[in-house]
Order: structure tokens, then C-alpha cells, then sequence
């Protein structure tokens, strides 16, 4: 390769780069504003609502709908391992008359308690993220 040519090869390279760079970023963004409506079904699994409206809503902040969908759901959806159901208020109203109300459950929840893991596997949940999650799951 004599001298010129080399000097031109190596910007075209880089516009090789970009323009493939550049596809991968327009392709990202499709995906990106697909997503909502593959996630209902595909991610969450069992297309119930809850978790599935927040997600197509979207927004930064994460709504108790969507720490439910993600992470509660999983127990308390169907009851698993005797975990008070999502909607069952009675049986949530029996836990927090024994507690002092709905936000004496943020504790345990915190803390876990027997099969229930601490902070029901949502490590990162505030205490008032909880504490929303257990106000809709349970009604009261
Ligand atoms: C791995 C399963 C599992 C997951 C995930 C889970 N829970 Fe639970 N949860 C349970 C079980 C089981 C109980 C009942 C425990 C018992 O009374 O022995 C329970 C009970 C509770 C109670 C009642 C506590 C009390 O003092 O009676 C609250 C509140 C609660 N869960 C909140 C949550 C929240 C909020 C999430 C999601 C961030 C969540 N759980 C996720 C299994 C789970």
C-alpha cells in the first residue's frame, strides 16, 4: 500500500464504524419504543395487568404496580408458600390488625419472615416503596 492510499483507508474505516454503529443505535431505539408491548406478554409471563400497564405507561419512577410485577407477584400472586394474596384484603387485614395498621407490615416486610424473604427480593425498595406495594396489594 503506498502512502496515500493508507491515508485514506483509515477514514474509511471509521465511516465503516459509524454507519454500522449508527444502524445498531436506530435499531436500539426501535426496540426501544416496541418494547412496552412485548414486555406485557413476553417478560411478565402471565399477562396479568398489574405489572403489565405500569410497564406500558412507562416513566422513570417505579410505581408500586411495577415493583409488585416484578417482585411481589411472584408469591403473592398466587398465594405461594401461604403468602396473603394480591386482593385479598381480609387476609391482609388480619396481618396488619396485629401490627398496628398497614404500616406496621413495612417492618416485616423489611425484615422477611419465615418464607418470605427480607424486602420480598426487591433489595433496592425504599421503605415507603414497600410500604405502597403492600397498600395496593392488599386494599387497605
Ligand atoms: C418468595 C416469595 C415471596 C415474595 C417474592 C414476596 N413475599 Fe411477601 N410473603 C411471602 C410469604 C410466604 C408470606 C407469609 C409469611 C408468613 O406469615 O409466614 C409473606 C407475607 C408478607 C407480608 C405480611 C407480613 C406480616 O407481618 O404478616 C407483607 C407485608 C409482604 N409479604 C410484603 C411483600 C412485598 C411488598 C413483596 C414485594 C416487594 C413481597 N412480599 C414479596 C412470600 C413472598
Amino acid at each position: 500500500m503506498n502512502p496515500i492510499s493508507k491515508m485514506l483507508a483509515a477514514p474509511v474505516a471509521v465511516m465503516a464504524l459509524w454507519a454500522v454503529s449508527a444502524q445498531a443505535t436506530t435499531d436500539e431505539a426501535i426496540a426501544e419504543r416496541l418494547k412496552p408491548v412485548g414486555e406485557v406478554c413476553i417478560q411478565g409471563q402471565e399477562c396479568q395487568g398489574v405489572g403489565a400497564v405500569a410497564a406500558a405507561a412507562g416513566g422513570g419512577n417505579r410505581s408500586a404496580d411495577d415493583i409488585i410485577g416484578k417482585h411481589c407477584n411472584a408469591c403473592h400472586g398466587a398465594g405461594l408458600l401461604g403468602a396473603p394474596k394480591i386482593g385479598d384484603s381480609a387476609a391482609w387485614k388480619g396481618r396488619a390488625d396485629g401490627k398496628g395498621g398497614v404500616e406496621g407490615l413495612v417492618a416485616s416486610a423489611v425484615a422477611g419472615l419465615n418464607a418470605m424473604p427480607p424486602k420480598g427480593t426487591c433489595a433496592d425498595c425504599s421503605d415507603d416503596e414497600l410500604l405502597a406495594a403492600i397498600k395496593k396489594m392488599s386494599g387497605l
